[in-house]
C-alpha cells in the first residue's frame, strides 16, 4: 500500500496521519483473539496499571505470537514507513497500549524522541509510530492527543518522570504544552477499529484516562532506520530491540491465511 503525494504532504505538514479501514474488522478480529493469552502470561514485558493491575502495556509481541511476527511485516504498515525512511528499517518497538474501561491512565505531554535518545541513545529523530487501533477509538475511551506541526517547532527539553504513571516517561513542561497548543491547537485520533496512524519521533502527544466503559487497546510499532540504530543497551530488549536485521514486507493476506 502506498501513501499518495497528498497523504505524504499532509505527514510533513502535521505530523500525523490518519489511514480510516486500514485493517478490516475480520483481520481485527484476528489480532483480538490473542492478546487474552498474551496479557495473561506472567511476562515482565507486559507492564500493569499501578492502581488496576490492568495490563497497561504488552511488549515484545512480534516475539511471543505469529499474528504480531506477521503484522510487524504487514505492507499496510511497512510500505508507508519505506516511503518516509531511508531502508532498511528495524523493528525497534512492539507493542499494545491498552486502556482498560473505567481504570485506563493517561500518558502524560511527551514525544517518543526523548525516550530514544536519553535511554537508548539513538543519534537523530527519524523513527516512526504505526499503530492500529484495536478497539473504536472515541472521545471518550482515552484517545491520543496531538499538537499538530509540533515536529516542525524547536524540540523542547524533557525531564524523567518515574512518579505519575506505571510506565516511566520522558516529559515536557506543562508550560511548552501551553504556548505551543496556543499557538496549534489539539486534535485527538479517533476512528473505528482497524484504522491506522503514523505519527514522528518528535510529535507532541498524550492521552487522557479512560473513565469509559469501553476498552481502548491500540497496536503500535515502532521502526527506525538500521543507519540511526541505539547505541546504548540499558535498557531491557522489549523496550527496543537489538536485532537490527532489516525487515521487508510479506503478502497483504498473511493474517487471514
Ligand atoms: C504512547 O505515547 O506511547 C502511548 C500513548 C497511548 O497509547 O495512549
Ligand atoms: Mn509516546
Amino acid at each position: 500500500m502506498k501513501l499518495s503525494d497528498q497523504q505524504l504532504a499532509q505527514f510533513d505538514r502535521e505530523g500525523l496521519l490518519l489511514l480510516p479501514d486500514l485493517f478490516s474488522l475480520q483481520e481485527i478480529e484476528v489480532m483480538r483473539a490473542r492478546l487474552p493469552k498474551l496479557f495473561a502470561e506472567d511476562n515482565p514485558a507486559n507492564i500493569r496499571e499501578k492502581k488496576s493491575k490492568e495490563v497497561r502495556t504488552a511488549m515484545g509481541l512480534h516475539l511471543r505470537d505469529e499474528v504480531f511476527s506477521k503484522l510487524v511485516r504487514h505492507p499496510r504498515l511497512l510500505e508507508p514507513a519505506m516511503q518516509i525512511l531511508d531502508p532498511p528499517l528495524y523493528v525497534q518497538q512492539v507493542k499494545v497500549n491498552v486502556k482498560a474501561a473505567f481504570c485506563g491512565e493517561p500518558w502524560h505531554w511527551h514525544y517518543d524522541f526523548a525516550t530514544h535518545r536519553y535511554e537508548d541513545g539513538v543519534p537523530k529523530p527519524l523513527a516512526l509510530n504505526l499503530h492500529v487501533f484495536l478497539d473504536e477509538v472515541t472521545e471518550f475511551n482515552g484517545p491520543l492527543y496531538f499538537i499538530p506541526g509540533s515536529h516542525k517547532a524547536k524540540t523542547p527539553s524533557a525531564t524523567l518522570d518515574t512518579v505519575s504513571t506505571s510506565y516511566p516517561l520522558w516529559v515536557v513542561r506543562p508550560e511548552t504544552v501551553t504556548s505551543l497548543a496556543k499557538n496549534r491547537g489539539i486534535v485527538s485520533a479517533t476512528g473505528r477499529a482497524g484504522t491506522g496512524l503514523i505519527f514522528g519521533d518528535v510529535m507532541l502527544h498524550a492521552s487522557p484516562s479512560n473513565i469509559s466503559p469501553f476498552d481502548r487497546r491500540i497496536f503500535s510499532l515502532i521502526v527506525n532506520p538500521v543507519s540511526n540504530a541505539l547505541t546504548r543497551h540499558q535498557r531491557p530488549d522489549h523496550n527496543h530491540h537489538r536485532d537490527l536485521s532489516p525487515i521487508t514486507p510479506i503478502d497483504d493476506g498473511c493474517l487471514l491465511n
